[in-house]
């Protein structure tokens, strides 16, 4: 099995992710005044976001410190349902009382390819570059969907590659999406993956087992090609890799 795969017993899971997230931006604190962070969207992270805003094990000043950001959306309008963005301010970014200027959303109206421009321009004006010239994250979080995709870059799309954040068509709706591109994500100091429940088991063995195609599937260039990526799976989803850890 790769490094850096944790699985969690079970009913643990959100714990578990949540104390990594807290650890990673900690770290990221005692180094820089700010540290930059991209939510994942989808339904797996919920129950951390409400585990780090519960029981949060970061101080008040050092949430001040931390700039939110989503690794992708869905163009659903401005009502906003079932957007990212909302999901993640009800659970998170409300309770814990971030303020507005800290978090950077994207727009979820009007044409994808305007609103992928427009993030890009957010990001490359509130995100220090690295040594190339990409925005550099701390940390970006992501799910992976049944299909090998992660945030919204699925197996059907291959996006320009010039931009940081790009348009992108979902095979199930909401069609309209933006996300990371894989040159934005493969800047970030480190990407974690968080993926739960039984039904991510077979992906999950495809990804990460030592056997079974991984072709090139979204989440496995990402993966491949991040500076450091981490696994949080919980024991459904690694319940068809070869050796769970003990
Ligand atoms: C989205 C997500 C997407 C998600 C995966 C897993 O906007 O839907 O960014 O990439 O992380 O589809 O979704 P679940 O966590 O709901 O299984």
């Amino acid at each position: 099995m790769l490094p850096h795969v944790l699985i969690a017993e079970p009913g643990a899971f959100a714990e578990i992710a949540a104390r990594a997230i807290e650890s990673r931006l900690r770290t990221a604190l005692e180094r820089r005044e700010r540290a930059h962070l991209a939510l994942a969207g989808g339904s797996t992270p919920r129950p951390v976001y409400r585990e780090l805003a519960l029981r949060s094990g970061l101080g008040a000043e050092q949430w001040a410190r931390v700039e939110f950001f989503w690794s992708d959306e869905r163009m659903v309008g401005a009502a906003g349902a079932g957007s990212n963005v909302t999901a993640a301010a009800r659970e998170l970014l409300a309770p814990l009382g971030i303020l507005e200027r800290r978090i950077h959303r994207p727009a979820v109206e009007g044409p994808a390819g305007e609103s992928a421009l427009r993030y890009d321009r957010v990001i490359r004006a509130a995100v220090p570059d690295d040594a190339s010239g990409w925005p550099r994250f701390d940390l970006v979080l992501l799910g992976v969907g049944e299909d090998g995709h992660t945030a919204s870059l699925f197996p059907t799309s291959d996006p320009e590659a010039s931009n940081g954040v790009v348009a992108t068509e979902s095979p199930i709706p909401p069609r309209e999406r933006i996300s990371f591109s894989y040159e934005l994500l493969a800047a970030a100091r480190e990407v974690l993956f968080l993926v739960s429940g039984p039904g991510k088991a077979s992906i999950v063995r495809r990804l990460l087992g030592s056997t079974g195609s991984r072709s090139e599937l979204p989440a496995a260039r990402v993966h491949r090609t991040a500076r450091r990526a981490a696994w949080i799976l919980d024991r459904g989803a690694a319940s068809k890799l070869a050796s769970p850890a003990p």
